[in-house]
C-alpha cells in the first residue's frame, strides 16, 4: 500500500509540490525546487526555514532535536512541519532553482 500523496503549493513562486503523507514541507520545498535555508539541517533550531502557513495546516509538527526556535503565530519551521494536502506557504528565505 502506498502513502497518501498531499500535494504542497509555495507561494509566491506559485510551484507545487506532491509528495508523500508523512514528509516535512522542507522536503517537498526541495522536490519541487525551492531552496529554503536550512542551517541546522533540520534539526528544527536555526529558524531559517521558517514558513507562513497561508492555507491549511500542517498534519503534524515533528519534535526539534535540540532548543527549538521560536516563531511568530501563523509560522512553523518546514523541517519539523509534515505536509497535508492542500497545504499553501510562504517561506520567509527561499529561492527558486531554475
Ligand atoms: S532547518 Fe533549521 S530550523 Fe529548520
Amino acid at each position: 500500500m502506498s502513502a497518501r500523496a498531499c500535494r504542497v503549493r509555495f507561494e509566491p513562486f506559485g510551484v507545487e509540490a506532491v509528495v508523500p503523507a508523512g514528509a516535512t514541507v522542507l522536503e517537498a520545498a526541495r522536490k519541487s525546487g525551492i531552496a529554503i535555508a536550512a542551517q541546522c539541517g533540520g534539526r528544527g533550531t536555526c529558524g531559517q526555514c521558517a514558513v507562513r502557513i497561508l492555507e491549511g495546516a500542517p498534519a503534524a509538527i515533528r519534535p526539534a532535536l535540540g532548543r527549538a526556535a521560536a516563531l511568530p503565530k501563523g509560522m512553523v519551521l518546514a523541517c519539523l512541519a509534515e505536509v497535508s494536502d492542500g497545504l499553501v506557504v510562504k517561506p520567509v528565505n527561499a529561492t527558486r532553482s531554475a
